[in-house]
C-alpha cells in the first residue's frame, strides 16, 4: 500500500502541492481516518502508535531535541489526533485538541481579548451559553447577543452585529430541537460586515462526516470530541478545527493551549484517534438506525411530532442535503440510488440518514415521557451523546433544566420532548424497542 509511505502532510490534503516529489493525492474520508497521523512507528516498525506517558523529553543539547520538551506543549499522541482532526474536518490545516469541549470554546472566547460582543444562535448548547454570561461576561467584559439564526431575516442579524462583534457562534443543527442553520448564509452576512466577525461552527451533532463548516466559509469549528469522533463514551476532551491560512490565529489558540494547559492526556488522545479510525463507519450506521427510528416514530398514533431533518417531510430537509459534506452527499447519494427489486428506492419518501440525534414529541406530558424513558431496554436514560449505544433522555429535566421554564417553552423544549441519541446497535432491535416503550407509556401494556 502506497500511503502509508506518505507524510501525514500529504494525506492531510492542505499542503501536498508544497511537496512536489510525492504525487498529488487526496484520499477520501475513511482512508484519512485510518492512516493520517498514524504511520508506524520509525524505531519499531509498530503499526499502532505507543502511548507516549513521558511529561518530558531528553535534549541532546540545551534546545536541541526532537519536536518535544514537556508534555503539556506537546506530546507525540496528541500531535498524531490533531493532524488526523486537521484532516477529518474537511478544509482544516490547523487542529489543536483540548481536555474538554468546554475547554476549547472557553479558549476560543479567551483569545478574542476584553470587552468584545458575540453573537449566538438563541439555542446554543448550555455550557456555552453559561460561558458567555456567567464567566466571560465577569472576566472579559463580554456581551452576548442570541439570535434565531434560522428563522430571522438578513436585516435582523446584521442588526444584532456592532463595531465590536468579534465572534458569531452557530450550532447546527441546535440541541435539542434539530433546528437548521444556514452556515453559508451567516458566513456571508458576517463577511459582509465592516466588524468582521469570525464565525465559529459547532460541529458536535454532526460530526466531521456529515457536514463541513470550513468549506461553507467557516473560521473555526469547534468539537466535543467527546461524543461522535470518540464515539465509545469513554473520553472527555474538545477540539479546535482551522483552514490553513488561518495560521496567526492557530498560532494564538496555540499559545492559549500551552498557557492554560488545558490539554488531554496522551492516554485519552490515543483512545480518541482509536476511536476516530471507525467515525465514518459509525456515522453511517448512526444515520441509517435514526432515519429508521425517526420513520417508526413519525408512524406512532402515540407521538405527536418528530425532529429529524433527514426526514422528508421536515420542513428544512432541502437546506439539510445542502448542509452535506461531500462525502455524506456522496453516501446519501449512492443509498438513494440503490433500488429494491420492486424498483423502489427504499427510501421513497424523500428520507436520508443525517446523523444520529432524534427528537420527538411523546403525546401527554412529563408522566408519558417517563414511562416511555423507563419502558426502554435498548436505549439507556442518560445525558451525552455520541456513543455507539444508544441513549435517551428528558432535556427539560435533564441536559436543558438549567435553562428558565419560560425560555424553555419559547425554546420548544416542553415536558414531552424526549431527545434520543441513536447507537449503532441493530436498526430492527432499536425500533421494536421504541414501539414497545410507547405501548407501555401510553396504553400500560408491556409486550417485554
Ligand atoms: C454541542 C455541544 N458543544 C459542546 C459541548 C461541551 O463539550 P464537553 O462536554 O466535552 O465539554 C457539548 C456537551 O454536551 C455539546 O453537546
Amino acid at each position: 500500500m502506497t500511503v502509508t509511505s506518505y507524510s501525514s502532510a500529504l494525506l492531510n490534503g492542505n499542503d501536498v502541492h508544497s511537496r512536489k516529489k510525492l504525487p498529488y493525492v487526496v484520499d477520501g474520508f475513511g482512508t484519512r481516518a485510518i492512516h493520517v497521523g498514524s504511520e508506524a512507528n520509525a524505531a519499531t516498525g509498530a503499526v499502532i502508535p505507543p502511548i507516549s506517558l513521558s511529561t518530558t523529553y531528553k535534549q541532546d543539547g540545551v534546545g536541541n531535541h526532537k519536536g518535544f520538551e514537556y508534555s503539556r506543549s506537546g506530546n507525540p499522541n496528541r500531535n498524531a489526533l490533531e493532524t488526523a482532526l486537521a484532516s477529518l474536518e474537511a478544509g482544516g490545516g490547523h487542529a489543536l485538541a483540548f481536555s474538554s469541549g468546554s475547554a476549547a470554546t472557553a479558549t476560543i472566547v479567551q483569545s478574542i481579548g476584553p470587552n468584545a460582543h458575540v453573537v449566538s444562535v438563541n439555542d446554543v448548547y448550555g455550557g456555552t451559553f453559561r460561558y458567555f454570561k456567567r464567566v466571560a461576561s465577569e472576566t472579559q467584559g463580554l456581551e452576548s447577543t442570541f439570535v434565531d439564526f434560522e428563522n430571522a431575516d438578513d436585516d435582523t442579524i446584521l442588526a444584532s452585529f456592532k463595531d465590536n462583534t468579534k465572534l458569531i457562534w452557530i450550532e447546527s443543527p441546535t440541541n435539542p430541537t434539530l433546528r437548521l442553520v444556514d452556515i453559508h448564509r451567516i458566513v456571508s452576512l458576517a463577511r459582509s460586515h465592516v466588524a468582521k466577525p469570525l464565525v465559529v461552527v459547532d460541529n458536535t451533532f454532526l460530526s466531521p462526516f456529515y457536514q463541513s463548516p470550513l468549506l461553507l466559509g467557516a473560521d473555526i469549528v469547534v468539537h466535543s470530541v467527546t461524543k461522535y469522533i470518540n464515539g465509545h463514551s469513554d473520553v472527555v476532551m474538545g477540539a479546535a478545527i482551522l483552514p490553513p491560512h488561518h495560521v496567526r490565529l492557530a498560532e494564538k489558540l496555540r499559545f492559549l493551549q500551552n498557557a492554560h494547559g488545558a490539554v488531554p492526556s496522551p492516554y485519552d488522545s490515543w483512545l480518541a484517534q482509536r476511536g476516530l479510525k471507525t467515525l465514518h463507519l459509525r456515522m453511517k450506521a448512526h444515520g441509517v438506525n435514526a432515519l429508521k427510528v425517526a420513520k417508526a416514530l413519525q408512524r406512532s398514533p402515540y407521538v405527536e411530532e418528530v425532529l429529524y431533518p433527514g426526514l422528508g417531510s421536515h420542513p428544512r430537509n432541502a437546506l439539510a442535503y445542502r448542509s452535506l459534506s461531500p462525502h455524506a452527499k456522496k453516501f446519501v447519494d449512492d443509498l438513494r440510488s440503490i433500488r429494491d427489486e420492486d424498483g423502489v428506492s427504499p427510501d421513497s419518501e424523500g428520507g436520508f440518514p443525517y446523523g444520529g440525534m432524534v427528537s420527538f414529541r411523546i403525546r401527554g406530558g412529563a408522566e408519558e415521557a417517563d414511562r416511555f424513558l423507563t419502558a426502554l431496554r435498548l436505549f439507556t436514560l442518560a445525558e451525552s451523546l455520541g456513543g455507539v449505544e444508544s441513549l435517551a433522555e428528558l432535556p427539560a429535566q435533564m441536559t436543558h433544566g438549567s435553562i428558565p421554564e419560560k425560555e424553555r417553552s419559547l425554546l420548544g423544549i416542553g415536558d414531552n420532548l424526549i431527545r434520543l441519541s441513536v447507537g449503532v446497535e441493530e436498526g430492527d432491535d432499536l425500533v421494536r424497542d421504541i414501539e414497545q416503550a410507547l405501548q407501555v407509556a401510553l396504553r400500560g401494556e408491556n409486550h417485554v
